[in-house]
């Protein structure tokens, strides 16, 4: 079935709501994946993507490539891609280092990262919490200085693979740090898919309620079957930005049992057959994660790409 026939079955719903999604597969999609996927094809599918209808597109990182071998290229990727107007393209940055690559790179749109578990920070980025928030602050101040757009991720916020449960009260000191230093928004990472609905309800409540709609984007990943579940529970308590990855690829390699990001095609396909407008076609989407997989050998576990990509 196609988007648009879906979006016959409930249109009421979202009544014709926006919801922006954040693509990230180009950065934690192919992030986690085996296959090295060329420069060349990382460029076509950030151009394709944003051809697509999405608006915002992380196209890799700036982190050391030993830590992270398939994010090597990203200057090459940013310095090729053919720019359209108003779209934002981002690239993940975990220090000043990586926001030199950024700016040297031409980009104008940047996210740091940290993790609300000491663990998870500390294999992830090789620092402690508080020395994380110091070096992100910093950057996001050199960043606006130079007239960039920040946008703050926070991981592990439903917990964590190696402490467990996270106390929430400090995703939302961390949340206000960073708005504090200046991102335009925070991303609530669920990194390897451990939030249960009424947690995520909760969670992205009270984050909502103390950052305001357009400061919080949820980032879920499908690792245990509940993302789209958690999607649903973050729209009613008024989320409106969602990161998500086509195919379904994804996953931080410094977390134990990661897996792919929320698909971009599940949420699509959700969104249009709930009524939200989200202005991207599902079925181009579709087709970019098969050529992906065909051209590329990427692990794909998009349930709708599943299904309708053997359609194509
Ligand atoms: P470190 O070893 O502590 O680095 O790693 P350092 O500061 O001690 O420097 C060591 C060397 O690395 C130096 O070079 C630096 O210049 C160089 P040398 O002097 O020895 O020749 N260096 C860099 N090189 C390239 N790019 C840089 C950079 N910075 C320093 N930016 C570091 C610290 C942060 C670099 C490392 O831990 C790292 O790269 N980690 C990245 C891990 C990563 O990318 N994880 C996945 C992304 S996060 C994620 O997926 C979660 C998210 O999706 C949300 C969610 O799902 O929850 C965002
Ligand atoms: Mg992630």
């Amino acid at each position: 079935m196609s988007g648009t026939e879906a979006a016959a079955k409930t249109p009421s719903h979202g009544a014709g709501t926006r919801i922006r999604v954040i693509e990230v597969g180009p950065r934690d999609g192919l992030q986690n994946e085996k296959v090295r996927v060329p420069a060349s094809a990382k460029v076509e599918l950030v151009e394709r993507l944003v051809d697509a209808g999405l608006r915002d597109v992380e196209l890799g990182s700036f982190v050391h490539p030993k830590w992270v071998p398939q994010m090597a290229d990203t200057a090459e990727v940013a310095r090729r891609i053919r720019r359209v107007e108003g779209a934002r393209y981002w690239a993940l940055v975990p220090n000043q280092r990586g926001l030199e690559f950024a700016v040297q790179s031409g980009l104008d749109h940047i996210a740091v990262f940290l993790s609300s578990s000491e663990t998870h920070n500390r294999k992830n980025i090789n620092r402690s919490i508080a020395e994380s928030l110091a070096t992100v602050t910093e950057v996001t101040k050199t960043a606006l200085g130079e007239g960039l757009t920040v946008r703050g991720y926070i991981s592990t916020v439903f917990g964590c693979p190696y402490e467990g449960d996270v106390d929430f009260a400090r995703v939302l000191d961390i949340g206000h740090a960073l708005l504090n230093a200046g991102v335009v928004q925070i991303s609530l990472g669920d990194t390897t898919g451990m939030g249960v609905p009424p947690q995520v309800r909760d969670g992205c409540a009270r984050a909502v309620a103390a950052f305001g709609t357009e400061q919080v984007a949820l980032h879920l990943h499908d690792t245990r079957g509940l993302g789209l579940v958690n999607a649903v529970q973050a729209l009613e308590v008024g989320i409106t930005s969602f990161d998500s990855s086509v195919g379904g690829m994804g996953g931080c390699p410094y977390a134990p049992g990661a897996s792919g990001n929320l698909g971009t095609e599940d949420l699509l396909y959700m969104l249009d057959a709930m009524g939200y407008d989200t202005g991207v076609d599902l079925e181009r989407v579709v087709a970019i994660s098969r050529d992906l997989e065909l051209e590329h050998g990427v692990t794909l576990s998009s349930k709708y790409f599943r299904y309708a990509g053997a359609r194509l």
